[in-house]
């Protein structure tokens, strides 16, 4: 390359910082961890009355399944919340990551809840499987009388 055809190139080529260098492989870096991380079933959007949330089990086919999940967004109530079944058993979670607030989707496969921002992983009952989160996710108690899911939030 002689000397014209490299001025002419170092004139045409764009020239990043490097901060804008580091910022753009930041926002590669993030898009792949948010797209390794588990989706979200699709959710039902309910009241609380009083602070308690109802969900009719003829409205929520995905909880026929005794492995069933689904995501809950309650009005008020700013991150969604997944049930799940265990069996006869459910509970609810707070999709709230106690490291720094993102949401964990869900990850089917291992029936596991893993946060897309620094990796952290919690089981289906919310206990802390992998850091860096520390704390379990936030979980409300559900009843369940065969027909109906309560639980209360705030
Ligand atoms: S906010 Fe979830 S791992 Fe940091």
């Amino acid at each position: 390359m002689n000397e014209r055809s490299r001025a002419d190139l170092k004139a045409s080529s764009p020239v990043y910082t490097r901060r804008e260098v580091l910022g753009r492989g930041a926002g590669v870096v993030s898009l792949a961890v948010i797209g390794c991380a588990g989706k979200l079933p699709p959710a039902h959007e309910v009241q609380a009355e009083g602070g308690e949330v109802a969900i009719a089990l003829a409205d929520a086919p995905e909880m026929a399944q005794p492995d069933g999940v689904m995501t809950v967004e309650v009005a008020g109530v700013k991150k969604p919340v997944l049930v799940v079944r265990e069996g006869e058993s459910y509970e609810a979670l707070l999709l709230k990551c106690t490291h720094m607030g993102c949401t964990p989707g869900w990850n089917a496969a291992e029936r596991s809840l893993d946060c897309p921002c620094h990796g952290s992983r919690f089981d289906a009952h919310g206990a802390v499987l992998k850091g860096p989160a520390k704390a379990p996710l936030a979980k409300y108690a559900v009843t369940a009388d065969g027909s109906t899911l309560r639980f209360r939030v705030g």
